[in-house]
């Protein structure tokens, strides 16, 4: 059990599934990918600016980012943020993480995340009548799905406010120079911030990217920050066993190599759902490469329990799991103690918090899926504070930037995006 800044990482479950002392005989090729990426000498070495991201924000960049949020919460009931993928997951898995927009900040409306003209259409009913602005994401500035959504609600957005009132509402957070975004946004005269050169899509949360949409909603976006800058330093020691990014990535990886070649990240905490989608990302346009890498998977307990438990227990035996895992959110929610006649039988949980039982599921399903052949992991926290969710996103990036350096590929790439792209746009007669 290894724990830094609140977080605990807990691999005891593997000791079934990997040899006594195979953990520490990677210590040497960890060591020697983690002085690539540090050196700058690894693959896609030219997008490694999130390495050390968290110390550099500057007074500035907070303070020009809080600005854009002091506006919107004047003068808007509804922030739409307009991305998708890496231009979208982060802050909307640490905006549910934390459980949703401060009190007196605008509801945050997520749009440009597909295709579906339902999903487009409720979200343009949702803004009609009321007052909002637009944030538009894109680091290339010319991806098609939020350009078709920002388009439309540019549209909506001239028609509340005359095409003059357009301008002064849109913020648009983009690479400093190349892209179609960029050029409309110098032509029109939008509010800008940029996404550095030396990050890429999945590794961007902690740049404008996520801080301009959290802040919108309130989120303290320094304490984000500092958990993630803390959680730097504790990676950067070569000691495996005391660097839960490093331990998490070896972990994992000696699994794939026998045959665990699924990972399911598993959770009893609904609002870490989105987070699970962000690591998906993060871990699979990483690793998928080659012929390789560990697909990841996930799961919310104990919905899921009702519907893939079976064959996470019981089928194909390369599963690995990874439980995430939040210890209380709610504590005083507790069952009602005082029904005499017992008929629903549930007095044996009387006066117990649900916070309670639900970790006695994690520790029930854990057992479970142990006995059933599934080397389990956790990480575990207390609670879900912005300090304790920075510290995860950063060591899950530097998780999967050393995990995808062992398997050899480059992790900061991800070239088979293009490949639908190219035959969608020749369907659609791009020229
Ligand atoms: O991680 C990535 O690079 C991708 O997921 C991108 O973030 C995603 O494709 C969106 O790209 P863009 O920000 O250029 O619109």
């Amino acid at each position: 059990m290894s724990e830094t800044g609140g977080i605990k990482l807990d691999i005891s479950g593997l000791d079934g599934f990997l040899k006594p002392g195979e953990i520490e005989a990677m210590s040497a090729r960890v060591k020697a990918v983690a002085g690539d990426l540090e050196n700058g000498t690894c693959p896609g070495a030219e997008f490694l600016g999130w390495l050390d991201l968290p110390e550099r924000v500057t007074e500035a960049e907070f303070a020009a980012i809080e600005a854009t949020a002091e506006r919107a919460r004047e003068d808007a009931a509804c922030y739409v943020v307009i991305g998708i993928g890496g231009s979208y997951l982060g802050a909307r898995a640490v905006l549910e993480a934390v459980g949703g927009p401060a009190d007196g900040h605008p509801e945050i409306i997520f749009a440009g995340t597909g295709l579906c003209s339902a999903t487009l259409d409720r979200v343009l009913t949702r803004v009609r009548g009321r007052d909002f602005r637009l944030c538009v994401i894109s680091k290339s500035g010319t991806t098609l799905e939020p350009a078709v959504a920002f388009r439309l609600l540019r549209g909506e957005l001239e028609k509340k406010y005359g095409r003059a009132g357009v301008a002064d509402r849109i913020t648009a957070v983009t690479d400093a120079s190349r892209g179609a975004l960029r050029g409309l946004a110098e032509t029109e005269g939008f509010e800008t911030f940029v996404i550095p050169d030396d990050v890429g899509g999945r590794f961007s949360v902690l740049t404008p990217v996520g801080l301009v949409p959290l802040a919108c909603a309130g989120v303290d976006i320094r304490g984000l920050v500092a958990g993630a800058r803390a959680m730097r330093e504790a990676c950067r020691t070569d000691d495996l066993l005391a660097n839960p990014a490093h331990l998490y990535a070896a972990a994992r990886h000696l699994l794939y190599e026998k045959g665990f070649t699924t990972e399911v990240m598993s959770t009893f905490h609904g609002d870490l759902q989105m987070l699970q989608e962000w690591w998906k990302q993060l871990f699979g346009e990483s690793e998928g490469k080659n012929g390789q890498g560990i697909f990841p998977a996930s799961t919310v307990f104990t919905t899921d329990l009702h519907s893939l438990g079976q064959y996470v227990q019981d089928g194909r035996r390369n599963l690995q799991e990874t439980f995430l895992c939040v210890r209380g959110a709610v504590g005083d929610l507790t069952v009602p103690g005082d029904d005499a006649d017992n008929l629903d039988g549930l007095n044996y949980l009387g006066g117990r918090s649900l916070d309670d039982i639900n970790w006695k599921a994690y520790q029930g399903t854990k057992q479970a899926h142990l006995a059933g052949g599934v080397p389990c992991a956790s990480f575990e926290v207390d609670v879900l504070t912005p300090e304790i969710v920075g510290g995860l996103l950063y060591l899950f990036e530097k998780a999967v930037a050393v995990s995808g350096l062992l398997l050899g590929v480059n992790p900061f790439d991800q070239p088979g995006v293009e490949t639908y792209k190219k035959a969608m746009f020749r369907l659609l007669g791009k020229s």
